[in-house]
């Protein structure tokens, strides 16, 4: 199928310079990366909890090295910093020493968190958005006020969250009940503009924002569900938050002049790859490759869980994240695809604007 290559293209789009007094910065010229665990390159090596940073995570990374992304090797993000022409994605925000390591931007992500500062047990959303103003000042004291502004109105804007704001959702209540659910994803939304219009106001304008995918379908919850079936309740949340995340990212960028964005259908593409594993080369699109219990989904890749050989055929990689094969497929298609992937552009277009 056309949108599936085996091969992922040599990254041709490469820098067009542009000046700005009289330094060269490329386009992006950065990226700034928030949101949750499948965002996070490490952020949380620094806590006791929803850290990653031992095996068999990373097996797969160069060097075989626990990094703390949630995943065999590479996570989506990674993925997209290549199609942008990155050698390697920005740093984690805990681990910069200097300001220099931050021009090409910075991971604010952190494992555990969501839109809502209630939702886990690590780094907000609201702290990633202090975290960022610190950073500002920061490159500000570096290359001054001016270069600073431009390299935050040109560069790319990640943000991979929601999910876990659900899962807390759904474990308090069960999520039953259809008025509450609707009434749970609209504050939800709100809350998520919120932080949109923050960031719009500290001067950023090309939004990249990671949809959320089949979340009753990781092996955490099939685990947990006696039927040992997806629950179908966490999903429809996640097809809910989505429609309405849309049709405010459109409402969003009517209101705030200059500002663009490009919605990945994560939900689609994993909607395809559930129903016909085979185009993606899968063969267990059921269980987690590490981990331990039924589907491989009742406890974390830790050093002492089992763990699969052929990393490439399974779509997930613990008991809720995706292999670096799947964020592979995810990425290009948010990155190259068509607007069942990304809308209403893709991240090329939106970046090359
Ligand atoms: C992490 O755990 C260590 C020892 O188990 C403890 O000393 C430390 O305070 C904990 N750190 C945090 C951030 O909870
Ligand atoms: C659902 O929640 C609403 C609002 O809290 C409540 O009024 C209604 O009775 C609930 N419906 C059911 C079937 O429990
Ligand atoms: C791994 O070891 C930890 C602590 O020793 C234990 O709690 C956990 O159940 C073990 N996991 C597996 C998959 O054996
Ligand atoms: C953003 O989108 C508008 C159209 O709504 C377009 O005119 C503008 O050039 C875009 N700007 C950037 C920086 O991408």
């Amino acid at each position: 199928m056309a949108f599936l290559p085996r091969i992922l293209l040599l990254f041709t789009i490469a820098a067009l310079p542009l000046s700005i007094s009289g330094r060269t910065i490329r386009k992006p010229p950065a990226i700034f990366v928030f949101g949750d665990s499948l965002a996070d390159v490490g952020n949380n090596n620094h806590f006791n909890t929803s850290r990653a940073n031992f095996p068999h995570n990373g097996i797969d990374f160069p060097g075989s090295i626990p990094t703390g992304r949630f995943s065999n090797g590479y996570n989506t993000i990674d993925w997209i910093a290549k199609h942008v022409g990155y050698k390697q994605s920005p740093p984690a925000y805990m681990s910069v020493t200097k300001g220099k390591q931050m021009l090409r931007g910075v991971n604010f992500a952190s494992g555990g968190s969501g839109i809502l500062d209630t939702t886990g047990k690590t780094i907000t959303f609201t702290t990633q958005l202090t975290d960022l103003m610190n950073a500002v000042n920061v490159l500000e004291k570096e290359v001054g006020k001016g270069y600073t502004a431009e390299l935050i109105k040109k560069s790319l804007f990640l943000i991979s969250a929601g999910s876990n704001d659900m899962f807390s959702y759904y474990q308090a209540t069960g999520a039953q009940n259809a008025t509450m659910n609707k009434q749970f994803i609209d504050s939800l939304i709100d809350k998520y503009a919120d932080k949109i219009k923050v960031l719009f106001k500290y001067g950023a304008r090309k939004f990249g924002i990671l949809g959320v995918s089949h979340i009753g379908c990781v092996p955490a919850m099939k685990n947990a569900n006696p039927l040992g079936t997806c629950v179908e309740a966490l999903t429809s949340l996640a097809r809910d938050f989505n429609s309405v995340a849309k049709a405010r990212m459109h409402l969003l960028k009517s209101e705030l002049d200059g500002m663009n964005y490009s919605y990945g259908n994560v939900y689609n593409l994993m909607s395809i790859a559930l129903k016909k594993p085979i185009l993606f080369g899968y063969k267990n699109t059921i269980d987690a490759c590490c981990g331990s219990g039924k589907f491989n989904g009742g406890g974390p890749c830790t050093p002492n869980a089992t763990f699969c050989s052929n990393r490439k055929e399974y779509l997930f990689w613990d008991l809720f994240h995706p292999t670096q094969a799947t964020s592979k497929f995810l990425a290009k298609e948010f990155y190259g695809g068509s607007r069942k992937f990304a809308s209403p552009i893709n991240l090329r277009s939106l970046i090359k604007r």
